[in-house]
């Protein structure tokens, strides 16, 4: 059997640590990495480094590679609102802490990429609707969606993916109250063609094909419960 090495860059939490379970109940040796130290399964090699900071990423990349699916599934945390009552500095901020911090660590796993290897991109579904309220958040996503075409035919071969998740249940919520969570939860549900939240699992599956699949490569695949059909208002 071939031995796989994944590095998950967000793979601490929600969409990135289902995905490093995945991949390592499948065989692969899987590191993560998160800024925050936490409990992690034994079986995840666990690292602490910001993916934004262009040594402290390439320390890490340094360590774990050679790597063939590298999975970048960071966040940031701002960006939503009505864009006359956005800031720049606040979207500045967001782009930083996703889009930038999406691009440097790419930059920084370059050199330790092997040539049947994969990069697997996260950006969210308000990139490809029309959500009031996203204008800054489909910026972001868009700028990280968008790099997957170019990057596949430059680096290939390795191959290059996005996954555009919509609404996903996942500790990026935590931030909002139980009660409010479980109201706005409930109510998207009903407007999706899916009638469910999605949960970082069902992500997952659809980010390891992406890592994994010899035959995709350029493709952002949607997996959105439908959310970009939906009239979300
Ligand atoms: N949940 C949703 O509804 C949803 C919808 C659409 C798209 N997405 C996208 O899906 C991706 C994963 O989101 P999630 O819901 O799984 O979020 P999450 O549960 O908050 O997990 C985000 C992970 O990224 C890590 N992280 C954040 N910034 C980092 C950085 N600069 N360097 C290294 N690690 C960093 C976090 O750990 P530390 O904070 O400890 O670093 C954590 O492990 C994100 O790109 C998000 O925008 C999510």
């Amino acid at each position: 059997m071939i031995e796989h090495t994944a590095l998950v860059v967000g793979g601490t939490s929600g969409i990135g640590l289902a995905t490093a379970r995945l991949l390592q109940q499948r065989g692969a040796t899987v590191h993560v990495v998160g800024r925050t130290e936490r409990k992690l399964d034994p079986e995840l090699i666990p690292h602490w480094a910001d993916g934004g900071d262009p040594a402290q990423i390439a320390a890490v990349v340094a360590k774990a590679g050679p790597i063939d699916w590298l999975v970048v599934s960071l966040s940031g945390g701002e960006g939503a609102g009505p864009i006359a009552g956005l800031d720049v500095a606040t979207l500045r901020r967001a782009f930083d802490a996703k889009f930038w911090a999406h691009l440097t660590t790419v930059r920084a796993a370059l050199p330790h990429l092997t040539p049947t290897g994969s990069i697997t991109l996260i950006g969210a579904i308000s990139a490809r609707a029309a959500m009031p309220g996203t204008a800054g958040l489909a910026a972001i996503n868009g700028a990280v969606e968008a790099l997957v075409k170019p990057l596949a035919a430059e680096l290939a071969p390795i191959r290059v993916n996005g996954v555009s998740p919509g609404l996903v249940d996942t500790p990026w919520w935590s931030g909002f109250p139980a009660e409010a969570r479980a109201a706005y939860f409930a109510q998207m549900a009903e407007r999706l063609p899916t009638r469910r939240v999605a949960t970082a699992e069902d992500v997952a599956e659809v980010v390891a094909l992406a890592a994994t699949n010899p035959n995709l490569t350029a493709t952002v695949i949607e997996a959105d419960g439908g959310a970009r059909l939906a009239a979300l208002v």
